[in-house]
């Protein structure tokens, strides 16, 4: 049990791992979170992860069409490998992920494989195998590629994709590798979920840790009929841009100053963040934060002391207590906003009011790799650390920055 504990603050503090599980079935009873409900049968087994070793290639296949490797597959498929070079799943083995493999209660060989899951998710990639020994098929420039292509599409060496794009012909025969099964489940969101949302899990004040989908299937554009895919393979691009990409978030969101009372002794206007082109919640994980910020200005530009408002959007959790509790959660729901009502006494030197909302991608990260940083011995595990702390101070972004003069200032 000790053990168990400690790992689960673990898990906490790498921001991931399946959390706190209660009773499965009741869980899903009452989240509606059941891993085979949300999958579907064909899904369900296409994910079976670690995805099991794709053993010998068929006779006749030539060294490039056996290959897994990520540029094998660009050879053919040149553009999908240009845009997923560019991803985050690219990147997924990051210096973040595997500086927390190399010492600790996370190096363990059944936590590196329980972390690969979503990571680095083919057996090919495991440096251990399930029973903890070398394992035989381990590939480790493989294993640094992160989310490969193979990890969606090759299952025993076959290939599995959508349907062929109107207009395209099949390949002569014989193909290479043989073709390909179509699948019209490369089109459906759930072809995600099994690593954007945790299942069989009660979660945190109802709600999992990881709830992508979930928060999807409620959500107006479920309705509508976009899929993850939609937004985020639109033309089926394999560039999967998210929240750390600022045009991608600029293009689902608003800023905007309402007007308010400017003329008087005491200053008055809301903040408004709108959020219309986002499938889910805004950020949906616990890791990321938004601020809206207003303040006032002087003649020059220069910030007034005592004159800052601030509201945070994200989700707080207390991971310290047992269960884990829910301090706020301000996220945006799909289509809604969130308001920064501003109400200060107006300062002598006074201009202008600025308003400002920025986003902090990796926010829960930067405190955690500061803490690891410090914490590890092996110079490898610090450098990856260090290396993943030095990105999370340059992946904040101001979204929108609005500026209102006020009336009767010099300058204004
Ligand atoms: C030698 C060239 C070649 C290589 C190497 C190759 N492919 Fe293909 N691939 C093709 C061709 C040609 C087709 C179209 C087959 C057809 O029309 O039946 C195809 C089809 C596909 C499809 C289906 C596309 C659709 O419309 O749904 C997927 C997915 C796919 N390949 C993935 C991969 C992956 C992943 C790799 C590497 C592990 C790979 N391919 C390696 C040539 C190649
Ligand atoms: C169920 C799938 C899943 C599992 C299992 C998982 N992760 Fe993640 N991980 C994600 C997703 C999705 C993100 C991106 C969203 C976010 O930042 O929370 C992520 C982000 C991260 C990040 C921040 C981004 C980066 O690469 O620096 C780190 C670090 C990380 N995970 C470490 C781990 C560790 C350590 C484990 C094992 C304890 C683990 N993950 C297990 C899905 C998973
Ligand atoms: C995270 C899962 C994932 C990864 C990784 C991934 N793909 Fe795909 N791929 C998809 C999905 C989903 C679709 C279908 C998108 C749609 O229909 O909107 C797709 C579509 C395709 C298609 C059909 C494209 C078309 O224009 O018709 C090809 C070919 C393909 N992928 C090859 C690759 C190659 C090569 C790689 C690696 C460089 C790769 N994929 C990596 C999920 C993935
Ligand atoms: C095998 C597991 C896996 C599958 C399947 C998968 N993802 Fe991911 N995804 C991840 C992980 C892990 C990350 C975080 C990588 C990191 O930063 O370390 C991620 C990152 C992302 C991001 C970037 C988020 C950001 O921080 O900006 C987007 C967007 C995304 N995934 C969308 C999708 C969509 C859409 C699909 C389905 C077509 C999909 N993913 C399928 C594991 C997966
Ligand atoms: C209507 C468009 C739309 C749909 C549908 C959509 N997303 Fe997003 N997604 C976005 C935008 C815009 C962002 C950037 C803002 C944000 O982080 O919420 C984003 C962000 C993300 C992120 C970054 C992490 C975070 O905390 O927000 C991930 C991961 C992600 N989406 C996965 C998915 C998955 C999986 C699905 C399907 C279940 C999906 N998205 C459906 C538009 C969409």
């Amino acid at each position: 049990m000790r053990r168990i504990a400690s790992l689960l603050t673990v898990l906490a503090i790498a921001g991931c791992g399946a959390g706190e599980r209660g009773a499965p079935e009741e869980a899903a009873a009452a989240t509606g979170n059941g891993r085979e409900e949300l999958l579907g049968p064909f899904l369900a087994a296409h994910w079976q992860l670690p995805v099991p070793a794709q053993g010998p290639a068929p006779e006749g296949w030539t060294p490039l069409e056996s290959s897994l490797a990520p540029e094998s597959c660009g050879a053919c498929h040149p553009q999908q490998l240009a845009d997923w070079s560019r991803s985050l799943h690219a990147g997924a083995y990051s210096p973040g992920f595997a500086g927390q493999l190399i010492e600790g209660a996370l190096s363990d060989p059944a936590e590196v494989r329980a972390c690969q899951t979503c990571h680095a998710p083919l057996e090919e990639q495991q440096p251990w195998n399930a029973a903890g020994a070398p394992n035989p098929h381990a590939d480790e420039a493989l294993r640094a590629q992160g989310i490969v292509c193979a990890s969606c599409h090759v299952r025993e060496h076959r290939r599995y994709g959508p349907p062929r794009r109107e207009g395209v012909a099949a390949a002569p025969e014989p193909a290479p590798h043989g073709g390909f099964e179509v699948r019209s489940e490369y089109q459906q969101a759930r072809f995600c979920a099994t690593c954007h949302q945790f299942f069989d899990d009660a979660g945190v004040n109802g709600k999992p840790v990881e709830n992508t989908f979930v928060e999807w299937r409620e959500s107006p554009h479920a309705a509508r009929g976009e899929t993850c895919q939609s937004c985020h393979m639109p033309d089926r691009r394999h560039l999967w841009r998210g929240i750390h990409d600022p045009e991608m978030v600029r293009g689902a969101t608003e800023v905007e100053l309402a007007p308010g009372a400017l003329a008087g002794p005491r200053l008055e206007a809301t903040l408004v963040l709108h959020s219309h082109g986002v499938g889910h919640r805004f950020p949906s994980y616990v890791t990321p934060r938004v601020f809206l910020d207003l303040w006032q200005v002087d003649a020059a530009g220069a910030e007034l002391e005592g004159t800052r408002d601030r509201s945070v959007i994200g989700r707080e959790l207390d991971f310290s207590t047992e269960p884990w509790g829910e301090v706020f959660d301000t996220r945006i729901a799909p289509g809604g906003s969130a308001r920064l009502d501003y109400a200060e006494p107006r300062h002598p030197a006074a201009a202008a009011l600025v308003g400002r909302v920025l986003v902090d991608p990796d926010f829960h990260y930067r405190d955690v790799f500061r803490e690891l940083a410090d914490a590890y011995e092996s110079p490898e595990a610090r450098a990856a650390i260090q290396e993943a702390y030095r990105r999370t101070t340059e992946s904040s972004y101001v979204l929108g920055e609005v500026r209102r003069p006020l009336p009767g200032a010099a300058g204004g």
